[in-house]
């Protein structure tokens, strides 16, 4: 059976439920989802949202200090879009019923906070759960539109595109790719279901669960850009992975990140005898750009063996600390770490990809009707590095730019919405897998992998060895994949295997150290050669 709809949404994160919000609008709209609604990566975020409401800050500072933190490879004109759209954005999601800690009784009136990087006040937060705040009051009107139906528990599989999937003898035959909706594993019936759509977006978030200590939940496999990569698109930037500098380090808690923004309201980095170290790196301090400070980090690791470092705000008044991060405070008290009088163990862990699925500024992929928001994207906005709290913004400013060009490209098609001849998904030589061992081996192999030799700091030497090594599962996986039933598990860590390979190769190909890129053999900036993204796409 085939299913149709005008707009296909895959993921309900802040990028896919802003934008299924705007274009229901104009048409029916589906949002499938791996798991609940509400399990996203936008839920989780702590810090906030960076946007130009203060009285001391401008457009230009803003950008600038995005600039700065790119490190060279920003494209200005998505800088400057997103930084002179945000505000807007911003507004937009209060009338949508987001609260924000405020200052004053105007009505954006926020109370701004700071983070690395930011040369002004410019975070517009809710408490330490923005996230939750922002994915809470799309999902309440998201389930109030009759236009927008919503699949949990339904993981995309593949795209499907014209050039594979129509027979031949239907309009289109020497057209490029155009893709026309994905196929989705219900995971409730175990079954596959084709998705016919006019539009699709892919708004999956990032990838991080490819390295073995990440802040980011496990359904952060990279489901969009191992699609969109499979399907055709081209994949840019993906050397450059952000490892934030503070994540929890106990034993028991699994991917807990402890926000900049604890380091923006005063916290000391300090090292295991209680000395503060981060004025041997950068004027900054604690408050310099994270690839700075989690290099940093990792630098004081490897030269004293210790387990972690620490965060100390324990000098702060603890009614304060209380208020200001309610969640972090109490997370850490579950650990028996009262953070108004100790320091938090932390440790970087990877956080976010600033490569992805290219975009322009419209957030089109290079496949039509394919457009890609989000972390799942690499829209030029974060060049080498991405400025704290720039992410949400992004997610809002280019799922607005998506819709607005999408639904126009969407009434431009007309009667070509009734194709209907999409080949069904064929498991019929496939049987039931009996070696789930086999999966999940393979994913932890990856995660280490990637952990130990494509890491913060790298060598073309340990590049190599990871893609000799990812190449060998790769050719595993295939085989399995092809022999057995689909599950979830497997999808993920076919995608995880793709991204991981990616983010190797775009490795390689980046002789020089930039932004989050740091490989020993080449430790310096080289403009003359290396000022580009890095692009791949798929040989067919
Ligand atoms: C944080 O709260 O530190 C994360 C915010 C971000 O990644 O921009």
């Amino acid at each position: 059976m085939i299913r149709k709809t005008d707009f296909l949404v895959i993921g309900s994160g802040i990028a896919g439920l802003s934008y299924a919000l705007k274009v229901a609008r104009f048409g029916t709209v589906t949002v499938i989802t791996k798991k609940k609604v509400q399990k996203t990566n936008t839920a989780l975020a702590q810090g906030g949202v960076a946007a130009v409401f203060g009285e001391q800050d401008s457009f230009d500072l803003h950008i600038q200090d995005t600039l700065n933190a790119g490190d060279g490879l920003c494209t200005l004109d998505a800088v400057k879009m997103v930084v002179e759209n945000g505000p807007d954005r911003i507004r937009e999601l209060v009338g949508q019923g987001a609260s924000f800690n405020m200052a004053g009784k105007g009505k954006y009136d926020f109370d701004l906070g700071r983070e690395g990087g930011h040369s002004a006040k410019r975070i517009v937060f809710s408490k330490d759960l923005t996230g939750k705040e922002i994915e809470d009051s799309l999902v309440a009107n998201v389930e109030k539109n009759k236009n927008i139906s919503i699949l949990e528990d339904h993981v995309a599989v593949n795209l499907i595109t014209f050039s594979s999937s129509i027979r031949s003898g239907l309009l289109v035959t020497q057209q490029d790719n155009i893709c026309c909706g994905a196929y989705v594993l219900n995971n409730r019936t175990g079954k596959i279901e084709t998705f016919y759509s006019g539009i699709t977006l892919l708004a999956t978030g990032g990838a991080s669960k490819v390295y073995l200590y990440t802040s980011n939940p496990d359904i952060a496999t990279g489901d969009g850009i191992a699609m969109a990569f499979r399907a055709g698109a081209s994949v840019a930037n993906m050397e450059f992975v952000q490892f934030h500098p503070t994540c929890l380090f106990h034993p028991e808690a699994k991917n807990f990140l402890i926000s900049e923004a604890v380091r923006g309201e005063g916290a000391h980095l300090i090292d295991h005898e209680g000395n503060r170290f981060m004025e041997k790196y950068s004027p900054d301090k604690e408050l310099a750009c994270r690839d700075v400070v989690a290099r940093a980090i990792d630098n004081e690791l490897k030269k004293s063996g210790a387990d972690s470092v620490f965060l100390d705000i324990s000098h702060k008044e603890a009614g304060f600390i209380r208020k200001r991060f309610p969640n972090i405070h109490a997370k850490c008290l579950e650990y028996g770490i009262d953070m108004t009088r100790d320091p938090i163990p932390v440790v970087p862990a990877a956080h976010y990809m600033c490569g992805g699925v290219a975009t322009d500024l419209n957030g089109r992929t290079d496949i039509q009707r394919l457009f890609a928001v989000g972390e799942t994207a690499c829209t030029g906005l974060h060049g080498a590095n991405r400025l704290a709290s720039n992410s949400l913004l992004e997610a809002l400013v280019f799922s607005h730019r998506a819709y607005e060009t999408s639904v126009e490209e969407f009434k431009a098609m007309g009667s070509e919405m009734n194709i209907t001849d999409l080949e069904l998904w064929d498991e019929s030589n496939t049987t039931d897998s009996d070696e789930a061992i086999v999966v999940s081996h393979n994913w932890d192999e990856i995660r280490r992998l990637m952990w130990n030799y494509v890491g913060i700091v790298r060598s073309d030497k340990r590049l190599q060895r990871a893609l000799r090594r990812i190449e060998n599962i790769q050719e595993e996986i295939n085989e399995y994949y092809w022999d057995f039933k689909v599950t979830s598990d497997l999808i993920e860590l076919r995608n995880l295997a793709t991204v991981a390979e990616l983010i190797i190769r775009s490795a390689l190909m980046r002789k020089e150290s930039r932004g989050l890129h740091y490989n020993i053999g080449y430790p310096r900036r080289d403009d003359k050669n290396f000022c580009s993204h890095t692009l791949l796409k798929k040989n067919f």
